[in-house]
């Protein structure tokens, strides 16, 4: 059986490093042909993740690189569309809801090729973020539907998806599964991995000191100046307050939209902190590591709230709403969007409070060896 798994932003590829192993250590029948559609590019957004988490390296990369919405999917469409005629995989996988998954998802239906949708079911709700149109748009034209939670497996009930299972699975009969997370898979895996190897710890001089862990990169937060301004306000003032330091791996889009868009006085403030620290964005084993070790985690990122649950933090969720609606149930994380008070107020509790519980939600770390034999049941 052959498939194609399409990748382009730095968490797909970290999420499909889960089913390449399953497939390169127990899966052979099933030959598997990675592109990356180019959408991130820097070494530090891209090649880091294949080598450290031995990734195959991709046999195809379509250099798309940043622009538009509009202009970059469709890019993505034309040549995605060329792969997939040149390759005739029995089905094509995807994973999450960026432009790389839309752009599949359009040109592999049109060839009537099976899509494998992996992260499938997760709804926030809000459709002014484009990833959420990326992912119902994706989630109706696949054949597979692989969800990682409970709640992610109900909204495509809600949507008409059945519970129908068929041997057979087709455009128009799609299957669907709850199977677990294999973001899940993964951090288990890299966890031991990322003892032996990180030195992220010393290097930032952390061994001895407690601290904060932030990342911040979602559109809504970075194109905003109202925004950006109320966030790197209030992490300045919760080095204050709290006399620790927050480590702020930066990605690019937000460094670029800082220096546009924040008042020069309150950057001046961030670059010469010595609390505030802003550190490029770091590998997947690094940021394992500091995130095992942080007393709290400040993020608008969907995978790192959810490894703030892995591996049992609280976290501050920088965003309206999260389709990890799990995490926000269980109260061991909190939703404060850019509200400065808020914000403020979880982190005065999350650093008081050690109560917290981390029920079992995302499988058992087998997710991505779930779909590998059922992609072969269905495909060969
Ligand atoms: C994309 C995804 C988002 C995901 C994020 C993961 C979409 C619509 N968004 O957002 O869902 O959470 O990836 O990180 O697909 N840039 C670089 N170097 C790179 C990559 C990007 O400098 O290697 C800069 C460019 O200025 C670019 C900007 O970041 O314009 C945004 O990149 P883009 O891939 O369009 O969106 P992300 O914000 O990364
Ligand atoms: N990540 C990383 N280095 C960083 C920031 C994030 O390795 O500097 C990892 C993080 O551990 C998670 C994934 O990237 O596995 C999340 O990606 P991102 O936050 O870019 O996107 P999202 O999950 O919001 O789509």
């Amino acid at each position: 059986m052959k498939i194609i798994t399409i990748v382009g932003a730095r968490p797909q590829i970290i999420k499909a490093a889960a089913l390449s192993r399953v497939i390169t250590n127990q899966f052979h029948d099933i030959e598997e042909i990675i592109v990356h559609t180019g959408q991130h590019y820097d070494q530090n957004m891209s090649d880091v993740f294949f080598s450290e988490l031995a990734i195959p390296k991709p046999q195809i990369n379509l250099k798309v690189g940043s622009s538009s919405h509009g202009a970059q999917t469709a890019l993505m469409i034309e040549k995605i569309e060329k792969v997939l005629e040149s390759n005739s995989p029995d089905a094509v996988v995807v994973y999450g809801d960026t432009n790389s998954t839309l752009a599949t998802a359009i040109a592999a239906s049109k060839l009537h090729i099976p899509i494998v949708h992996i992260e499938a079911g997760l709804r926030s709700f809000n459709k002014k973020m484009p990833e959420e149109v990326n992912r119902i748009l994706c989630d109706h034209v696949s054949t597979l539907l692989f969800s990682p939670t409970k709640s992610g497996f109900n909204n495509l009930l809600s949507e008409g998806f059945l519970n129908n299972y068929s041997n057979n699975a087709s455009l128009d009969q799609p299957n669907i599964y709850h199977c677990g997370d294999v973001m899940y898979d993964n951090s288990l895996y890299f966890s031991k991995l990322s003892n032996q190897r990180s030195n992220i710890l010393e290097k930032l001089k952390l061994n001895e000191e407690k601290f904060i862990l932030a990342t911040v990169h979602r559109n809504d937060n970075t194109d905003s100046v109202i925004k950006l301004t109320d966030l790197f306000s209030t992490f300045l003032e919760i080095t204050q307050i709290h006399q620790l330091k927050i480590i702020l791996p930066l990605h690019p889009r937000t460094s670029k939209m800082m220096e546009q868009l924040l008042d020069p006085k309150l950057l001046k403030n961030i670059q010469e902190s010595n609390m505030l620290i802003i550190v490029e964005p770091t590998g997947f084993l690094d940021m394992i590591a500091l995130e095992k070790n942080a007393e709290l985690i400040i993020t608008d990122s969907g995978g790192v709230q959810k490894e703030a649950y892995f591996f049992k933090k609280p976290c501050i969720i920088l965003r309206p709403q999260t389709e990890w609606v799990e995490i926000v149930e269980t109260k061991s994380a909190v939703i404060s969007d850019t509200n400065s008070k808020t914000i403020l107020e979880a982190t005065e509790t999350f650093l008081s409070n050690t109560e917290l519980n981390f029920p079992p939600v995302f499988g058992n770390g087998d997710a991505a060896s779930f779909i590998a034999k059922e992609m072969l049941n269905q495909f060969s």
